[in-house]
């Protein structure tokens, strides 16, 4: 394993989330020197006395080990860690303004915080999901010629985020200065992958494209699905038939109740508000997105088909909050869109997630256990596909229901088995 001694850089992460501090965690492990800061006080002090503030699969002893070896520390401010780096990460949010952009606020203030203490030919990477052009946008707030400025996307998956990090599809460097982007790409060089170097606006465009593609790729066989339910085909083979395909790809054709999560919503609106920026009409990519809309109230029809047309005063359960499984995260999940339309029709909501415990908005009851859920429910919808939901009592839940009804949304529960016990079943896309 090389050591940063060897190439001699210094690493800063600014901002201690998801990617953040998965960033950190695993550029330690592959032998870099990190500083991580972040301005939330609360998660600099649970950090340093040894917690882990956000739930990610094999983060927890990689921040251990990190600590226990000296290799990475954490930090209150931008500033005190970029003051002694050699390459500044910026992984701050880039979140969704009212009009569809991407609101570069956060950004700019962690670039403005930097700019004065950032050390002579040092480096600044973005590896915030930005728009085309911020590279060089940074470079204008850093207001430092010395400095370059680099694109480094970042294509990790929460739930999975440390071992996408350390065993990525690519690496992605982009940049307007051919040994800046060099330098950025030797810290990842003991990783077995391809590593595309190109010019900055490049860079940032293949993040976008990405998402944007994968999102397609979810509504284009959510409506597959929808038309399987119309023509009386099953989608699991239709999926397994065409996911065979090598160009097609067996990845990412699983049919659900809609896509969510804290990046493919904000960054298809934020791609289509680019193209209708330079004038092009970005018709597959506005569709993909009123699919997914479609795939919500679809969801919710199939729920109120259950309870005789109308969810009016009934009690409906929904297991699963989190916007997909092994995450704490619900941040624009397809639960919240799917309760809050359940809410519109005056249902009464009680929900259940194994790590989600609360939720933003009133009108919800969120319980901590799956059985108390259900009571007295006239349907149950599983939207969040936890393995957990597989193991559970189904004897016991049909006789907790009001009716014994169940909308699964991702095709996760044993169909035939809930028929036999008595329950009416509908899944999607069969
Ligand atoms: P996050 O909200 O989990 O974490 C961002 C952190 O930055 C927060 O802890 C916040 O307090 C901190 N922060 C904000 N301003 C700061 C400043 N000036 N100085 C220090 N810390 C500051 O966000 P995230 O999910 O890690 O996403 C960050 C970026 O990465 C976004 O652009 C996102 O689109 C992109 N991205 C996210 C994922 C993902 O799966 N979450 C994957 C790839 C790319
Ligand atoms: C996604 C991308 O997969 C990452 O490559 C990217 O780095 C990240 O966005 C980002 O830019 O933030 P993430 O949002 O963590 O990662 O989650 P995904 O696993 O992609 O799931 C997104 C949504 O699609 C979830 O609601 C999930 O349930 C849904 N999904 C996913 C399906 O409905 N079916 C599938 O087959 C896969």
């Amino acid at each position: 394993m090389v050591r940063s001694e060897q190439v001699g850089e210094r690493v800063a992460v600014i901002g201690a989330g998801y990617v953040g501090l998965t960033t950190a965690a695993c550029l330690a492990h592959m032998g870099h020197e990190v500083v991580c800061a972040d301005i939330d006080e609360e998660r600099i002090a649970q950090l340093n006395a040894g917690e882990t503030p956000i739930f990610e699969q094999g983060l927890e002893s990689l921040l251990r080990e990190g600590r226990a070896n000296g290799r990475l520390t954490f930090v209150l401010g931008a500033a005190n860690a970029a003051a002694t780096a050699t390459i500044c990460f910026l992984c701050v949010p880039t979140p969704q303004s009212a009009d569809g952009a991407a609101d570069l606020q956060y950004l700019e203030v962690a670039a403005r915080q930097i700019a004065p203490v950032l050390g002579a030919d040092s480096i600044v990477v973005n590896k915030s999901t930005v728009p085309i052009g911020s590279t060089r946008v940074v470079a204008a707030w850093l207001e430092r010629a010395d400095v370059s400025v680099v694109s480094n996307p970042e294509f990790l998956r929460e739930g999975t985020a440390v071992h996408d990090f350390l065993h990525p599809d690519r690496v992605v460097v982009g940049a307007d200065d051919p040994a800046a982007a060099r330098r950025v790409a030797d810290l990842y060089q003991t990783l077995d992958t391809n590593t595309i170097v190109c010019d900055a606006a490049s860079a940032e465009m293949i993040k976008y494209a990405a998402n944007a593609y994968l999102a397609m790729k979810l509504s284009f066989v959510n409506s597959v699905a929808a038309l399987c339910e119309h023509v009386g085909a099953d989608c699991s083979p239709v999926v397994e038939g065409l996911g065979s395909d090598h160009r097609i790809g067996p990845h990412y054709l699983q049919p659900g109740p809609g896509w969510g999560g804290s990046c493919f919503p904000k960054d298809t609106l934020a791609l289509d508000w680019m193209a209708r920026e330079v004038d092009y009409r970005f018709d597959l990519l506005q569709t993909t997105v009123e699919v997914n809309e479609q795939q919500f109230d679809r969801t919710v029809a199939k729920a109120e088909a259950f309870a005789g047309g109308s969810l009016a005063g009934q009690q409906v359960a929904v297991w699963g909050l989190a916007f997909k499984a092994d995450t704490d995260d619900y941040r624009e999940s397809p639960a919240l869109h799917i309760v809050q339309r359940l809410l519109d029709v005056e249902a009464k909501v009680r929900a259940y997630d194994p790590e989600v415990r609360s939720l933003p908005f009133e009108g919800v009851d969120v319980v901590a256990d799956p059985y108390e859920a259900v009571e007295n429910a006239r349907v149950l919808l599983l939207i969040t596909e936890w393995d957990e939901f597989r193991w559970l009592d189904f004897d016991r839940i049909h006789r907790l229901m009001a009716t014994p009804h169940i909308v699964d949304g991702r095709n996760l529960l044993d169909r035939d088995q809930l028929r036999s016990i008595g329950f009416q079943y509908r899944g999607v896309g069969r």
